[in-house]
């Protein structure tokens, strides 16, 4: 027999269901949710798990048993012909292989399964009688929704009317579907766009932003705007409704629809759900193009691995993926709880949007000094990492946000993209959380910050010199793939270097000797050494130290473009370095010319111009070229006579290359006059293809252009583009 509830489950009950309805109402009825998708599934698992431990709690209107979403006042209710249910969810392979288990048992066989992207959209029912749109509704509490009917005509996704097509299914006379109507991920970042612009705050997520537009009043704006027309208002209230009404209309003709779901279809029975999604789109309903029916659990799990990488390159939000049993009597068979079907489970990919607490905001010194607020939040997943802090940009964007510390925030890492806070969720103050200051002096050093220019957003730390962390970061720039690709010195290093004295600045970066290095513990391991017999210990540096050394003497030979850009002269990024390189060809000629002079060439212009003039003004600036100099930096550049060997062919890289960084051979072949383009086509002269080349090489063996590998590179780097040829030939 399984216990009886105590009143600390019986609380722990309707506390759960209680913050779940709350949660309902904010994400159902004012589209401005303020708990993350995520924690809201993890309540509601918590209520599944506690009311399958104590059935006695679990009551017919408890959240498990409904459907969730609530309708507004806004709008008129609407019966749904057939119960509009949910889904639930799994959240890893073992919980699905669990589902698909339970199917097998019932069945005796798994059968073919139908797996479809799950968009993050709004749930409509779409009802059609002899082929005309009768009503277009909101999912509601299931039973009866909202109707929005009335917007149904500026959405042009939903047909007004479906038109057999010769020879396939005829259209019902009664026809009721379901779909998700959502907004595509560019619309909705144009929308949000527009928002800021009318000093709105912008929709979260699509989803929001989908939901806001559907429930949109068409028609009362379009009343009003006739009153205020009859009755002779003033031209600006008309307007200012006219150009109201433009842009709600505007905003549905934005709207798409993906049809995914049967409701009433007299007379139209196929056998699967597959087969009934052919039949919408011989009707001209919009039915998605990612569906697939997998025969076995490996090619369900391949689908769900496959849009998990793809999330982010379709048109749509999609938080997960929805498994069908295909075959429609299967489903029958199977048949549904009270707030979902048995048949078709989701499985929910790991969350972008996450809410934590926001614990502090404290600030970083970047390499040109500049002071920047970053989040430290109590550590979340999200999108598979673990993240505890996030860049705030600057004062401004704290403020704007209206981030205190102490609040619960939402959290977004969209794929690889880095974490962002989104902002507070209000609602969740109780009272300590504080306003971040931003510190008068530099967090590092002690000196006072101050802004550079007086129209300058960003405060900066004006000790450019001897500020320990620029210091660091400087180094650590130098060392970095875009500057002089020094391998192994990293942050330890860097810091190491700083701490034991054996630099003082980056200037002494290139002329590190072993004899220093051996002195610090950091670069330098433990040898047991038996000399004349006596046992002992010394120190040898260590390999990463000795790859070290051997890197900084290999970042001697860089271009003189990239000699600038580890210079961290302020705006000078690859582009315009490349571009001063090769207008003066040398340190000194850069130094030495004017503004005017500078801002004269392309990729240059004023403000870098000023930057270049006034670092090359600073003495210790200079010191730090001289020493690398000495330390034999190339400072200056053989300039190619005439156009290079290359010159105007185009060739594409591709593939990791034996002996070369994919920059290393760009560089190469631009040195040589070559174009590098990033995709193969008709006009590519060469593809030099490394190992794992991937589909630009099959793109050229279609095309027919010649592949070379590292030997036959070597061979048009030294005796250009006829010898290469002969040699593929
Ligand atoms: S089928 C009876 N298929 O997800 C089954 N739903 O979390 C009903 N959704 O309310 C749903 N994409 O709004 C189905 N391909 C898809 C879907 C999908 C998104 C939404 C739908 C549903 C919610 C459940």
């Amino acid at each position: 027999m399984r216990d009886a509830p105590g009143e600390a489950e019986r609380r722990e009950w309707q506390e759960l269901a209680d913050r779940i309805e709350q949660a309902r109402t904010r994400y159902y009825v004012k589209d401005a949710p303020t708990l993350s998708d995520a924690e809201y599934d993890e309540l509601f698992a918590r209520l599944v798990a506690l009311e399958q431990r104590f059935p006695q709690l679990q009551t017919g209107d408890s959240p498990t048993q409904t459907v969730g979403g609530v309708n507004s006042e806004m709008f008129d209710p609407v019966r749904h012909p057939a119960r509009m249910l949910s889904l639930d969810n799994v959240f890893d392979l073992d919980e699905l292989q669990a589902w698909a288990a339970r199917i097998e048992r019932d069945l005796k066989a798994l059968p073919p399964l139908l797996c479809e992207v799950k968009i993050d959209g709004l749930a409509v029912d779409l009802v059609y009688r002899d082929g005309r749109l009768e009503s277009l509704a909101t999912r509601g509490d299931g039973v009866t929704g909202e109707d929005v009917t009335g917007n149904a005509r500026f959405v042009s996704a939903i047909p007004d009317r479906l038109r057999p097509e010769p020879g396939g299914p005829t259209i019902p006379q009664l026809l009721e579907v379901r779909g998700e109507v959502y907004f595509p991920v560019d619309q909705f970042n144009a929308l949000n766009n527009e928002m800021l612009a009318l000093g709105r705050s912008p929709f979260a997520n699509p989803r929001n932003a989908g939901a806001g537009t559907l429930r949109q009043r068409v028609d009362r704006r379009q009343a009003e705007l006739s009153r205020a027309r009859a009755a002779g208002s003033t031209a600006e209230r008309i307007a200012r409704l006219e150009a109201d009404l433009r842009r709600a209309v505007g905003s549905l003709g934005r709207l798409r629809l993906i049809v995914h779901g049967i409701g009433v279809a007299d007379g139209f029975s196929p056998l699967t759900q597959s087969a009934a999604y052919a039949g919408f789109a011989s009707w001209g309903l919009p039915t998605g193009s990612h569906y697939r029916v997998c025969r076995d659990l490996s090619e369900v799990e391949q689908y769900v691995a496959e849009f998990d990488r793809e999330r982010h390159s379709l048109e749509f939000d999609i938080d997960g993926v929805v498994v069908k049993v295909d075959e429609l009597a299967l489903q029958d068979r199977l048949g549904s709880t009270s707030r979902a079907p048995r048949w078709a489970i989701a499985f929910k990919y790991p969350p972008e949007v996450v809410r934590t607490r926001l614990l502090d905001i404290r600030v970083s010194v970047g390499r040109t000094g500049r002071v920047t607020p970053y989040a430290v939040m109590e550590s979340v997943r999200v999108s598979g990492t673990k993240v505890d802090r996030a860049t705030l940009h600057n004062a401004g964007e704290v403020k704007r946000k209206g981030l205190l510390i102490g609040d619960i925030v939402f959290l977004r890492k969209a794929g690889e993209i880095i974490p962002e806070v989104i902002g507070p969720v209000v609602e969740e103050r109780t009272g300590p959380e504080r306003e971040f200051v931003m510190p008068t002096h530099c967090p590092s050093c002690g000196t006072e910050l101050a802004p550079e220019h007086a129209d300058d957003a960003d405060i900066r730390c004006p000790n450019a010199r001897r500020c320990p962390a620029q210091l660091v970061e400087r180094l650590l720039h130098v060392g970095s793939r875009g500057a002089m690709d020094v391998e192994g010195l990293g942050i330890k290093a860097a810091q190491a270097l700083l701490d034991d004295g054996i630099v003082r600045d980056e200037g002494d970066v290139f002329s590190l000797r072993a004899e220093e290095l051996a002195r610090s513990e950091f670069f330098t391991r433990k040898v047991a050494s038996a000399d004349s017999g006596v046992a002992a210990e010394t120190r040898v540096l260590n390999e990463t130290t000795v790859r070290l050394l051997d890197q900084t003497d290999r970042a001697r030979e860089r271009p003189l473009w990239r000699v600038l850009v580890a210079l961290s002269i302020r705006h000078v990024g690859p582009t315009a370095a490349r571009a001063l390189a090769g207008r003066f060809a040398s340190m000194e000629g850069i130094c030495r010319a004017s503004v005017g002079e500078l801002s004269d060439i392309a990729g240059v212009g004023p403000v870098i111009a000023v930057a270049v003039v006034e670092w090359c003004g600073v003495d210790w600036h200079r010191s730090v070229v001289e020493r690398w100099a000495q330390a034999g930096v190339r400072m200056s550049e053989d300039r190619p006579e005439g156009p290079g060997t290359l010159a105007g062919l185009t060739v594409v890289v591709t593939g990791t290359l034996p002996g070369y960084t994919r920059d290393s051979a760009k560089e190469a072949l631009i040195g040589q006059g070559a174009k590098v383009a990033g995709s193969v086509s008709r006009r590519t002269d060469f593809v030099f293809a490394g190992d794992n080349p991937g589909s630009k090489l099959d793109r050229a063996s279609e095309l027919g252009v010649s592949v070379l590998g590292p030997d036959g590179f070597a061979v048009l780097l030294e005796s250009g583009p006829e010898a290469a040829r002969e040699l593929v030939r």
